[in-house]
């Protein structure tokens, strides 16, 4: 991304930390009360997404600045970078191309002088004849049995979206196809699952971007020897797939390449979820499903590439995480969603974002002197309203949060879906509000409770409000509007990326732990080497030897 000016000595970066003072004073009651167009201000509409932004602690003011910000930063040129193929990914000299991978005009897109579409065009095409085919009960098991149980062997990104994916387009799922995801190394994560499909009806595919991973490898060695033990050598091919970018490794394997969904180093793990990563995915919904998905991804890339920073969804996003991050020193972020297929999009989130912003060397490779990506948690509304909302509400740390809340439920079961969508209104509108002291001892006070009590409870019954949130507001979950979200959260990470300039696109972060987890590996059985460790590790690896014996 080249050499670029600090960030803390960026005009607009410093006009923020004057402007911060003026709004850290400010009340949202108050501005709300002030501005009746505060909400419609503050929305921003994209097809059947309406993204409303305005229970935040900002003024006209403050967007303005951030906006600015984003425009000292370069950010449209860095945009067009990444939309160009330039090699974005400076550490390890890579184009960040998953735009490419939901490319639905086909414009081309040239990596290294070659254009990258034919070879998304071909996979996809692979990718749909396969999934049809097991879907139609054409490629079936080695015994000639329909394949009914898709195993998905991946983990990260390699598992994270098309699990994700696929629980939240379950609706969407053929009638007679199940999906199973195994990422955990923990032999429980297997055995769960092999115990309850049959080996006759049972697709594993392999997900790896590298084909090294240990989890994945393990896991996929022990599908393997199961199928071979019940159903013999012969039937691997009919029953295991590779997606990886590493032909070399797969063969090695033992799945035949003829088996293989390629997908290119262009393709980040956590950016994967577009390409023949989702191939569980496309056979539990259909490849018709899973391009529409691409089609809503799609059509956010063109509103992120080409809407103003004001009218721009991921930007504002963004920069409203800056905004927190940065200036208000709020380092955790929530995403609750209020749909239960939604369950596991917080945890798909975190990798996207931690994985990516969690850095603190720049692209010059100097320390950064501000911080990067926040923590990233959340769950299904209303279920965490009954855990973690406590801290949120009345908590000593404010955590901004995303509200997701589809207006139309796949599940319209009696009163279900008014009182979710009620419970997510009520909590951004209480998180913005507040509660105070006055109005909790009125509330007492009105439940007949004595003076003293009144006076006691009164401040333990206050909110401080002034917490903010941003809403998405859905027309109903489905593959469109799922591409157009997740869409939307890949280019608020790069967008962050871009201000905080760090590389977005390596993680060289989670190698030291692999490194030295080969190193103590022989030494839970083998020869302990007490000078290669400190005195915690060495008694942790002779407790665990102990209690093996
Ligand atoms: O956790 C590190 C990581 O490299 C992720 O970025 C990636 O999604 C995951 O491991 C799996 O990697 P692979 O697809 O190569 O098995």
């Amino acid at each position: 991304m080249g050499s670029r000016k600090n960030l803390c000595k960026m005009k607009y970066w410093k006009k923020l930390h004057s402007h911060f003072k003026a709004v850290d004073k400010l009340k949202m009651r108050d501005l709300f009360d002030k501005d009746k167009n505060r909400a419609e201000e503050f929305t921003i509409q994209f097809e059947n997404m309406t993204f409303d932004y305005s229970k935040n602690r900002i003024t006209d003011k403050t967007m303005r600045l951030l906006f600015d910000l984003a425009g000292e930063c370069n950010l449209s040129e860095k945009i067009e970078a990444m939309f160009k193929g330039e090699k974005i990914n400076i550490t390890e000299n890579r184009s960040v191309l998953h735009i490419a991978l939901r490319n639905r005009k086909n414009k081309p897109i040239y990596v290294d002088g070659k254009d990258v579409m034919p070879e998304i065009n071909a996979v996809l095409a692979k990718m749909k004849k396969f999934s049809d085919s097991v879907r139609f009960g054409e490629f079936k098991g080695h015994t000639g049995k329909k394949l009914k149980n898709i195993v998905n062997i991946g983990i990260g990104g390699s598992d994270l979206g098309p699990m994700m994916a696929s629980h939240a387009l379950q609706r969407y799922w053929a009638k007679d196809i199940k999906c199973y995801f195994i990422s955990n190394i923990d032999g429980t994560a297997c055995a769960q699952v092999l115990n309850e499909v049959n080996p006759e009806e049972t697709l594993f595919i392999v997900a790896s971007k590298t084909f090294t991973t240990i989890e994945t490898l393990t896991n996929a060695r022990t599908c393997r020897k199961w199928l071979v033990d019940e159903l013999g050598e012969h039937a691997v091919s009919k029953h295991f797939v590779a997606l990886s970018t590493n032909k070399e490794e797969v063969a090695k394997f033992g799945i035949d390449t003829e088996n293989m969904f390629e997908f290119w180093d262009f393709v980040g793990g956590r950016y994967s979820l577009w390409s023949a990563i989702g191939l569980s995915l496309a056979i539990a919904v259909g490849m018709e499903n899973f391009e529409k998905m691409l089609d809503g991804a799609y059509a956010m890339d063109k509103h992120f590439r080409s809407a103003a920073f004001e009218k721009n969804i991921p930007v504002v996003m963004a920069l409203l995480g800056v905004w927190y991050n940065n200036f208000f020193n709020y380092k955790r972020y929530g995403v609750i969603a209020y749909d239960q297929y939604l369950k596991y999009l917080p945890a798909y989130l975190q990798q996207l974002d931690m994985e990516s912003n969690g850095k603190s060397v720049d692209v010059n490779g100097e320390d950064v002197k501000y911080s990067t990506g926040p923590a990233i948690f959340g769950g299904a509304g209303t279920d965490v309203q009954h855990s973690f909302f406590q801290l949120i509400h009345q908590g000593t740390d404010v955590v901004p949060c995303d509200f997701i809340i589809p207006a139309i439920s796949h599940n319209e079961i009696g009163e279900h879906h008014e009182i979710l969508v009620s419970n997510a209104i009520a909590q951004v509108e209480a998180l913005m509000r507040g509660k105070t002291e006055k109005e909790a001892a009125d509330e007492l006070v009105k439940a007949g409770k004595p003076k003293g009590t009144v006076e006691f409870l009164k401040k333990f019954k206050a909110f401080s409000g002034n917490r903010p949130s941003n809403t998405f507001v859905f027309k109903k979950i489905d593959p469109y509007a799922l591409g157009a979200l997740l869409a939307a959260y890949e280019h608020k990470v790069f967008v962050q990326g871009v201000i905080w300039n760090v590389d977005s696109f390596d993680q060289f972060g989670v190698e030291l732990g692999k490194q030295l987890a080969l190193r103590i590996l022989p030494e839970l059985k083998g020869d302990l080497h007490p000078a290669e460790h400190d005195s915690s590790t060495l008694s942790l690896l002779k407790i665990i030897r102990n209690y093996r014996k």
